[in-house]
């Protein structure tokens, strides 16, 4: 029988996150949630599987607390035992979340959390080995240069986004950060690229090693729920965890 890990999940009761919760927990895991309403995540989950919030209740723990707002020996504690760390992290859409503070939640997010697994691996003689999961979009370039180049137009909206959206370089600086990341082989790491996001069921889904569509609104999507399994399928999946570790996969629906 496979081990039983426990996996770390912030931005639990955003909508993409709220499927990795509930998949983990379906697929017999164990999960750790940090949330700023614990209430929202349980009613979120039963939104989604009727009763979930009740049928998995021994495998879920809730911490509820805005992530930022906890020290690092909160951080250092919440990761010990955790196998994986999954960042579903994002701006809210509002005015507030666009332009408001934090304006670097994904990066300062993702730089606390591997300085906690990272410490506590550090205390060990025997690190445990660690996972970490960030999601991003198809908007976000791969820093290592290996996406097919945009074109001109493209490249001008991103360069927009980039300075006048603080989600959309917050997004590119966390993955940046990650990027970045390749001296401990005990905390890998994969950078999820999700197409435009919609809602809907996980049905099958297709990865690939960098962006295949237009950033002008192609014909692709992909449901939160296939980009939950996608992240899901990786944790659990040794072959494809190994596939897709220390890169940054873009996801779609599969039209198949
Ligand atoms: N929209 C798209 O088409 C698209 C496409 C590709 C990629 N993406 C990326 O995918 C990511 C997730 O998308 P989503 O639709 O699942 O996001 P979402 O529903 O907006 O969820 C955002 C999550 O972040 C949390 N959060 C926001 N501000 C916070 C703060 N200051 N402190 C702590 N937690 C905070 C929210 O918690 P609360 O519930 O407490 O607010 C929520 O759990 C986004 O980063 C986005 O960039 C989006």
């Amino acid at each position: 029988m496979a081990a039983i890990t426990t996996t770390l999940v912030v931005g639990a009761t955003g909508a993409t996150g709220k499927h990795v919760v509930l998949q983990l927990l379906q697929r017999k895991q164990h999960v750790k949630a940090v949330v700023r309403s614990k209430q929202r995540l349980l009613d979120s989950l039963d939104e989604v599987a009727p009763n979930a919030s009740t049928e998995f209740s021994s495998s879920l723990e809730i911490q509820e607390a805005s992530l930022l707002d906890l020290s690092d020996d909160d951080l250092m504690e919440l990761t010990s035992q955790c196998d994986a760390t999954v960042s579903c992290l994002g701006h809210n859409i509002s005015i507030q979340g666009m332009f408001g503070h934090p304006r670097r939640l994904v990066t300062d997010a993702t730089k606390r959390l591997y300085n906690a697994i990272e410490a506590n691996q550090s205390k060990e003689a025997e690190p445990k080995k660690a996972k970490f999961i960030l999601i991003g979009t198809v908007a976000v370039p791969n820093p290592n240069g290996e996406d097919d180049k945009r074109t001109f137009g493209e490249r001008f909206v991103q360069f927009l986004l980039r300075y006048m959206l603080p989600p959309h370089r917050d997004n590119e600086t966390a993955a940046a950060y990650i990027q970045g990341k390749t001296d401990n082989p005990n905390l890998e790491w994969t950078v999820v690229r999700p197409t435009e996001l919609t809602d809907g069921s996980a049905s099958k889904y297709e990865m690939f090693s960098k962006p295949i569509d237009s950033l002008f609104g192609g014909d692709r999507s992909v449901t939160r729920a296939n980009v939950a399994q996608s992240m899901v399928d990786m944790l659990l999946t040794k072959s494809l965890w190994d596939e897709w570790k220390f890169k940054m996969p873009t996801v779609y629906d599969d039209l198949n």
